[in-house]
């Protein structure tokens, strides 16, 4: 009997494999982290090897753990972090390097001279992006030249590129494929066309025969090489994190919208059929294909959230675990008018600034490790507000709740947090693993396992609303002071 459907969610801090029964419920999980690598300020890098022995380990670890066998596997979905990327020999299947992470901000003086050039407006009208070093291109096109001979191998078709789903159906199965939303985090795929786009290939100089077919996020795409599991498994789904994330919140509907408390933080609005140009430094992006259908999404990406939790753990060391944060930063009222930007790795949208970084202020004497506490889950919520206007109003749609998931959704603190300064409820899922359950989603239409979206929605069940409890004074008073020292963080390094 195939009885379940493994997700497999590749994230930019672990792999973890869940596994989920016919009622969409999880039946397991298991998870490992990798390596963080940092070989300059504002590099950042994973080994390739590592992200798939990992995501190997968890996939056979869950299935063990539950007794379940391979053979009752109906379908994998990967649902994996976006834009990292990865350049592997086609003939040995060895990177040729470490995978370059989207938060790595090595090419930022490259794309710098391509806004000076003015491509921004033309570049943005084929991919959706603005010009940033968190895409895919300009880290490839660092690859090419600096590694001694990769172009002209590239040139020869010896050598193979991938977003890290790419990386992940490659090492699964052999095939080298991607899905149109991911491939549109690539800067190198036209939003409309939904092909590879030529001219843009041409800027950044990328010769075609490094590129994964491209594929239906829902649809068996290939099945798993004997080897690795016992029996070949339908790879049925594949979507980046935040798609997958999307539509595991039953977000299918044009106006629907959720935000991913993960490494970063990311509010992701469903607009339907056809891309919405950003007027506000929005991501126009790609969520999903099945079949004839498209969902196009509007994104605004914030590069540090539950990663300023993890620095106030190993960074600064006030709590030995993260979830110790909501109770050190309840013992004070308030954060005493400390402000924590969380810039660390530049600022996302709509500000879109590589040489920001991180900021403390409003310090007195009396300040401590709480106020610090409650100041950086301040930061990461007044993030999100100028992100959820700037999504209002290129969409022309007021949201009426925000559906939250991710690690940092487990805080209630943040989560109240973000109702207050939002002034929309927050609705947190019992389900909080929604990207997992995405790609789960996505690979069981694929296979039939699931009917349609009535039944997928039937999923998704709401274990706590959080509603606005803040004054709108209070509020702004507290957006003009996040403002006030969002200006002292821009520019830093410029
Ligand atoms: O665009 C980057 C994003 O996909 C990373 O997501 O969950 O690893 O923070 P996460």
């Amino acid at each position: 009997m195939r009885d379940y459907i493994l997700a497999l969610d590749q994230g930019t801090s672990s792999s973890r494999a869940v596994l989920f029964d016919r009622a969409g419920r999880m039946a397991g999980m298991a998870q490992q982290a990798f390596r963080q690598i940092f070989p300059q300020q504002g590099w950042v890098e994973h080994c390739p090897q590592e992200i798939w022995k990992s995501q190997l380990t968890v996939m056979r670890q869950v299935l063990a753990q539950q007794g379940v066998a391979p053979s009752q596997l109906a379908a994998i979905g990967i649902a994996n972090q976006r834009e990292t990327t990865v350049l592997w020999d086609r003939a040995t299947g060895l990177p040729l390097m470490n995978a370059v992470v989207w938060q790595d901000r090595r090419t930022a003086d490259y794309c710098e001279s391509l806004r000076r050039d003015g491509l921004e407006p033309w570049v943005g009208e084929k991919t959706g992006l603005v010009i940033d070093a968190y895409f895919s291109a300009t880290k490839l096109k660092w690859m090419l030249e600096h590694i001694p001979g990769a172009r002209k191998r590239a040139e020869r078709g010896e050598l193979a590129f991938g977003t890290v789903d790419t990386w992940l159906a490659y090492k699964l199965t052999g095939a080298h494929i991607t899905d149109a939303g991911n491939a549109s985090r690539t800067m190198l795929f036209n939003l409309h066309t939904r092909t590879w786009d030529a001219d843009l290939l041409a800027l950044f100089d990328i010769p075609p025969a490094l590129l994964p077919q491209v594929v239906d996020s829902s649809g068996v795409a290939a099945h798993t090489l004997p080897e690795l599991l016992g029996c070949p498994v339908p790879l049925a789904g594949i979507a980046g994190d935040q798609q997958a994330a999307t539509f595991g919140q039953a977000c299918h509907r044009r106006g629907s919208a959720k935000n991913t408390f993960g490494t970063g933080s990311f509010m992701l609005m469903n607009v339907g059929a056809e891309p919405v140009a950003s007027q506000h430094k929005l991501l126009s992006t790609l969520g999903w294909t099945r079949g004839k259908e498209t969902s196009y999404l509007l994104e605004g990406s914030v590069f540090m959230a539950g990663a300023t939790l993890q620095w106030l753990r190993d960074g600064l060391g006030i709590v030995d675990v993260v979830e110790q944060i909501d109770a050190l930063a309840a013992t004070v009222p308030d954060a005493d008018g400390v402000m924590l930007v969380p810039a660390f790795t530049g600022l996302g949208a709509p500000h879109w600034d590589p040489f920001a970084r991180g900021a403390i202020l409003g310090l007195s004497r009396g300040s401590g490790k709480a106020h610090i506490a409650r100041a950086a889950l301040e930061g990461i919520a007044c993030q999100n507000v100028d992100v959820l206007a700037a999504i209002e109003s290129d969409a022309g749609m007021a949201l009426t709740e925000l559906r939250v998931d991710g690690g940092g959704s487990r805080s209630d603190m943040l989560m109240q947090l973000q109702a207050d300064l939002l002034g929309v409820p927050v609705v947190r899922p019992v389900n909080i693993e929604t990207t997992a359950l995405g790609a789960a989603q996505l690979a069981g239409l694929g296979v039939g396992y699931w009917q349609g979206l009535d039944e997928l929605e039937s999923h998704w069940v709401v274990e706590r609303c959080f509603e606005p409890a803040m004054g709108r004074d209070q509020r702004e008073q507290q957006m003009a002071q996040w403002r006030r020292a969002l200006q002292r963080a821009a520019g830093w390094l410029a």
